[in-house]
């Protein structure tokens, strides 16, 4: 018998094909709806793997309602959607999408960047409303990005990637992260400094750590006043690392210059948002890993893991701390 398998959105249907090789599924249909929660939870009382996207919320109370869940694979890097605790306390395997989307995430990270800086949409909303009378001197001017000084947070696959965009730029490159990273100070020319002078140093703060309870509301108040006036705060990472009451005080006080924002504290952000009144702020739908063949190529990593767990088989990537020598053993069960 195969094992069953809940899919929580419409998947392509060649990755659906692929599942199906060697599941029992059931999907939600709908492409731009996520699935309710009262449905999410009626699937997962007797299934062995679920498929999810970080649209879901796969809570202790939920996980209560699994009998037999062995997986869950995301479809994303991030996990912040997924209480690993208490998957992992009731032995399920919690999987995710690494290395797939990095250079493709720091694409959008370094565009956002350079629109945040020189102001595109707001120039191009101002060509299309019809505004542009004459070349003007100081008309739509913002920030040089050439020779300025980013400073990346969190040096994972993403910062890396970031990094190697900047040093094109001839930007002066600063890093913090939990650990120093030798090597990679050393290929990319990138400096290690701490917290506080990262954001006093910098003409770009970056945001690319993980959401964490360490990282929850990182940029508040304290923060933002360490930061240059001319500076420019960018989050491709999640909407909670920032205080967004702050950063909208910062901005509107003139404390800090600009932010590009590509995640929000709540998804979709309420279209009445502070944040979105304010002309400096580019704001973006949660778009950083979307191309078209990333997002495919995500897909079928989080098939993949999801599958070689079901067979019983180690995948390439597991969430949960010193999980994977019991993987044969749950599965077995
Ligand atoms: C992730 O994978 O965590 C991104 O936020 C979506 O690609």
């Amino acid at each position: 018998m195969k094992p069953k398998v809940y899919i929580t959105r419409k998947l392509p249907s060649e990755v659906v094909y692929e599942i199906e090789q060697h599941c029992d599924i059931n999907m939600w249909e709908e492409e731009d709806v996520p699935v309710p929660q009262e449905v999410l939870e009626e699937n997962i009382k007797d299934i062995d793997g679920l498929y999810c996207l970080l649209t879901e919320t796969i809570d202790d109370s939920l996980l209560q309602k699994a009998t037999k869940l062995k997986v869950i694979s995301n479809m994303a890097v991030g996990f912040n959607n997924i209480d690993v605790e208490a998957a992992t306390k009731r032995g399920i395997a919690v999987l995710n999408t690494p290395g797939v989307l990095t250079e493709t995430t720091a694409d959008l990270t370094f565009a956002l960047l350079m629109a945040t800086a020189r102001r595109l949409f707001e120039a191009e909303f101002f060509l299309r409303d019809g505004n542009w009378k004459t070349w003007s001197p100081m008309l739509l001017t913002g920030q040089d990005i050439h020779g300025a000084t980013i400073g990346i947070v969190g040096l994972g696959r993403i910062g890396e990637a970031v990094a190697r965009r900047a040093k094109g730029f001839g930007m002066k490159i600063l890093y913090h992260n939990r650990s120093r990273k030798p090597d990679v100070e050393r290929e990319l020319d990138v400096e290690y400094v701490e917290f506080d002078d990262l954001l006093r140093k910098s003409d770009y703060v970056v945001l690319l750590t993980p959401y964490t309870h360490e990282t929850k509301n990182l940029i508040s108040s304290r923060e933002l006043a360490l930061m240059k006036k001319t500076s420019i705060l960018i989050n491709t990472s999640r909407g909670g690392i920032v205080n967004e009451a702050a950063l909208y005080d910062s901005l509107q006080s003139g404390v800090i210059w600009g932010a590009g924002l590509d995640v929000f504290e709540e998804e979709p952000v309420s279209l009445d948002h502070p944040l979105l009144q304010l002309p400096q702020v580019v704001a973006l739908p949660h778009i950083g890993s979307a191309s078209i063949q990333t997002r495919l190529k995500m897909a079928r990593l989080a098939t993949d893991n999801l599958v070689q767990l079901l067979k019983g088989k180690k995948p390439e990537y597991i969430v949960n701390p010193n999980f994977s020598e019991n993987i044969t053993e749950s599965v077995k069960e």
